[in-house]
C-alpha cells in the first residue's frame, strides 16, 4: 500500500482519531495494523517522553514505515512485522492502543482483543476507527456498481471484510467478549480522498485488492468495460479539490477494565 495515497486518502478522518487519542507525553502508545506506520509516527511525536510501537503483519508495510520514521529522526518509535492477534507484548505495558482501520481483518477478534487487553496497563484504553457498513459509505456502493454495471452483481472475492466492525451491537459484544469495558462509538462523517483527478483516482481504486480481484475474475472485455464505468464514477465525483466520496466511519473506545 503506497503510504502517501492512503494517507492522503484518510486526511480528514485522521485529524478527528488524532484528537480522540488524547496522547499525553509519557504515554507508550501500540498502533494496531499500523500500515507504512503515519499514525505510528503521529503517535510517538505526541508522546515525547514516552514511546510508540507499531505492528502490522505486511513485512513490506513495516520496512516502509521504518525507513519513513529513520527519516524523520524519530528516536521513540519501533515497528514489528508481527499478527497482533497472536504477538507475545509485554503485559501490562501500553498506556494506549491506538489503530486507524487495521482492527477489522482478525480471525479470530476475540482472542485479538484480548491480546490487545492484556498488553494495555490497568487504566490503559483502546481508540480504533473501523468502517460503518458497506451501505453507508459511499465509496464503496459507488466502486460496487460501477464494477457490476447492467451484467449485474459481481462475486465479491471472499477474503478480509473491511465492515466486520461496522455493528455496534456485534462490537460490543467481541470487545466485552475479550474482556474491554465503556465501550463508546462515535459517528465520523468525512469524505475520503482519491487523487486530484480522474487518472490517479482510477489507479488508486484499481489498487484496492477487493477491486483487481475483481477484475481479474472477468473475462478482459467485461473487465474493460468495467473500468470504463468505474473511470465515469469517479469523474462524477471530481471537485474543485480533487475525487472524493462520502465515508462514514466509527471511533470506538473501550478500557481495559
Ligand atoms: C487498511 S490498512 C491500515 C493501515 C494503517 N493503520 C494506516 O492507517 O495507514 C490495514 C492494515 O492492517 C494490517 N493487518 C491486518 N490484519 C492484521 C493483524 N492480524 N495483525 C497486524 N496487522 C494486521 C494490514 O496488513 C494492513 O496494513
Amino acid at each position: 500500500m503506497d503510504a502517501g495515497g492512503y494517507d492522503a486518502e484518510l486526511r480528514r478522518h485522521d485529524e478527528v482519531l488524532r484528537r480522540a487519542w488524547g496522547i499525553r507525553p509519557h504515554d507508550h502508545v501500540l498502533d494496531i495494523g499500523c500500515g507504512t506506520g503515519q499514525t505510528t509516527r503521529q503517535a510517538a511525536r505526541a508522546a515525547q517522553a514516552g514511546s510508540a510501537l507499531g505492528v502490522d503483519v505486511s513485512a513490506p508495510a513495516i520496512e516502509r514505515a521504518r525507513e519513513l520514521a529513520r527519516t524523520e529522526g524519530l528516536g521513540n518509535v519501533a515497528f514489528e512485522h508481527a499478527d497482533a492477534q497472536a504477538h507475545r507484548f509485554p503485559d501490562q505495558h501500553f498506556d494506549l492502543a491506538i489503530s486507524r482501520f487495521g482492527t477489522m481483518f482478525f480471525a479470530d477478534p476475540v482472542a485479538a482483543f484480548a491480546n490487545v487487553r492484556r498488553a494495555l496497563r490497568p487504566a490503559g484504553r483502546l481508540v480504533m476507527m473501523v468502517w460503518q457498513s458497506h451501505e453507508r459509505n459511499e465509496w464503496d456502493v459507488a466502486i460496487h456498481r460501477s464494477l457490476a454495471g447492467p451484467e449485474g452483481p459481481v462475486a465479491v472475492p471472499a477474503g478480509p471484510d473491511p465492515f466486520s466492525l461496522a455493528d455496534p451491537p456485534t462490537v460490543k459484544q467481541i470487545l466485552g467478549a475479550a474482556g474491554l469495558t465503556d465501550i463508546t462509538f462515535t459517528d465520523v462523517h468525512e469524505p475520503v480522498y482519491y487523487g486530484p483527478g480522474v487518472p490517479a483516482a482510477l489507479d488508486w481504486v484499481r489498487g484496492f485488492t477487493s477491486t483487481s480481484e475483481t477484475l481479474k475474475r472477468l473475462d478482459p472485455a467485461a473487465a474493460a468495460r468495467a473500468v470504463g464505468r468505474l473511470r465515469e464514477t469517479l469523474s462524477a465525483h471530481l471537485g474543485d479539490d480533487g475525487v472524493r466520496f462520502d465515508s462514514r466511519a466509527w471511533i470506538i473506545t473501550a478500557r481495559r477494565g
